[in-house]
């Protein structure tokens, strides 16, 4: 049965409403002891423990850690602190207008691939790409009304035309800068992870990413501030073969 779940978030403007919203705590003394860069909330939500780990603030530059590199570490460590149930790689992404997605949409990843990862070697080729299954949540999806879809990462807002064959090659839906990486810590452990993720661009559609990202940031983070409460409420108490 589903007890404990942890959030995992790369930016602090994704992280922040939820936090709000649930009134989670930061965690003092801290679960996670520097020099790991992560901070995390924890609190309560329909008799659900519920973990935030976001990645914390760069200290030369003062931005987000984002990335794949932030990802691994703040999700093995918080996986390791709280012992999840189930982790949800939350944020904001990309999304592929030829496979449906539009600016606002909130999607539940079926599977993450890396689309920067390119090593034609015998079988690093497939370590590479690090294809991954995520929780299957059907009945979640269904009841929520949400899209669903392959979420690509790597470690660039832009891409290569390689990035985008690979990306169209498997199908992706979104484009982001860590689930894969959350999916391998996730997958070292054993634990399931789901990914949602709110759409702020339309990687191929004609407007500059950077652009697009920075204008629909705040109301992608408010989309998925109102799907994320819902999503923790139908985890609450079940059991993964009922999702
Ligand atoms: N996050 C939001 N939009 C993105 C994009 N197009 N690529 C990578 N990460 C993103």
């Amino acid at each position: 049965m589903i007890k404990s779940v942890l959030l995992v978030f790369a930016m602090e403007a994704e992280a922040k409403p939820l936090i709000q919203t649930l009134e989670l705590k930061e965690d003092v003394p801290a679960k996670i002891v520097g020099p790991a860069p992560c901070v995390t909330f924890s609190g309560e939500h329909q008799g659900l423990s519920v973990h935030v780990v976001w990645n914390g603030r760069c200290k030369d530059h003062g931005v987000d850690n984002v990335g794949t590199v932030p990802a691994s570490l703040s999700t093995y460590l918080a996986v390791l602190a709280f012992k999840p149930d189930v982790v949800i790689s939350a944020g904001t992404c990309g999304g592929f207008k030829a496979q449906g997605a539009a600016i606002g949409d909130v999607f539940l990843g079926t599977a993450v691939i890396n689309h920067d990862r390119r090593i034609p070697l015998p079988s690093f080729d497939k370590y590479g790409l690090g294809h991954a299954q995520l929780l299957a949540t059907p009945h979640l999806q269904a009841a929520l009304g949400l899209k669903s879809g392959v979420v690509s990462s790597g470690n660039s807002l832009d891409y290569t035309d390689k990035c985008m064959e690979i990306m169209t090659a498997h199908g992706a839906a979104l484009k982001e800068m860590e689930a894969a990486a959350i999916a391998w810590a996730c997958a070292l452990y054993k634990v399931p992870l789901m990914c949602v993720k709110a759409v702020t661009d339309i990687v191929d559609g004609d407007r500059p990413t950077a652009e697009e990202f920075l204008e629909n940031l705040h109301s992608a983070a408010a989309a998925l501030q109102s799907t994320l409460p819902k999503v923790l409420g139908y985890l609450a108490g079940k059991e993964l073969a009922q999702l």
